[in-house]
């Protein structure tokens, strides 16, 4: 093995990671989900392993493979996502990047719906998730650096400043999901909002972005 000699600032840091989509079930063969592919919460995952934090990646399921250097603990729902994740505290570090669904089908049915010729469809149901980052926010075991993503299509820095109080988090890093090929892609264009300071990256991979994040935290811890 080629030994790596970078230095490791994040060595003796437990860091937790939520990354993809989450799956609601409907029905055994039907969910609710969105376009989340992992990318960027793999990402930051790596890259925080490689400044040698011992690190718990909590996956949605995704297409893309586990990170090395990294636990990952792969989960379906929202609510499973949240479980796994009270299970990987305490940590030094939290990082929400998750697309989890806000909500989720009141009541999933054992068997697979049938259509009923001539009756109309059964409406959908739907009920609010558990809002993980705002749970990790307030935590009695609260990490020392809370971090979250924002999804946004308007209003971006007004909404992660919002984000950023309600949820009880550090920093908030905020994208512009309107613009083609953010969610999803391999490219991302972010916002850093703290309780004290705005920040704009310009344009960049995903994996950068990570780096570039990882750098920051070690700065902050
Ligand atoms: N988040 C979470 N659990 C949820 C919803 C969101 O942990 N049930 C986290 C996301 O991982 C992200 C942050 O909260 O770090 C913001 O997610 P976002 O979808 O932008 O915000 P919401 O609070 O869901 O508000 P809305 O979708 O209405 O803008
Ligand atoms: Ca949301």
């Amino acid at each position: 093995a080629v030994f790596d000699e970078r230095p490791k600032p994040l060595a003796g840091k437990r860091a937790v990671i939520t990354s993809g989509p989450t799956h609601e079930a409907i029905d055994p063969v039907r969910y609710i989900a969105n376009r989340s592919s992992g990318r960027q919460g793999h990402a930051i995952a790596a890259a925080l392993a490689k400044l040698g934090a011992d690190v718990t990646l909590v996956s949605g399921p995704v297409a893309i493979a586990d990170p090395e250097g990294v636990s990952t603990v792969h989960v379906e729902s929202a609510r499973d996502m949240l479980a796994a994740v009270e299970a990987a505290l305490p940590a030094d570090i939290a990082v929400m990047v998750a697309a989890v669904s806000d909500w989720r089908a009141t009541d999933s049915t054992v068997q697979k719906m049938k259509k009923k010729p001539g009756e109309a469809p059964l409406p959908l149901q739907l009920t609010e998730n558990p809002d993980i980052l705002k749970t990790i926010g307030h935590h009695a075991q609260r990490p020392h650096l809370v971090i979250g993503f924002a999804a946004e299509t308007q209003d971006v820095a007004t909404y992660a400043a919002d984000k950023l109080t309600r949820k009880g988090a550090d920093l908030i890093v905020a994208n512009d999901v309107s613009k083609d090929g953010v969610m999803g892609g391999s490219r991302n264009q972010v916002m850093l909002v703290t309780q004290e300071t705005t920040e704009v990256w310009p344009d960049m991979d995903k994996t950068h972005v990570a780096d570039k994040l990882a750098n920051w935290i070690a700065g902050r811890l």
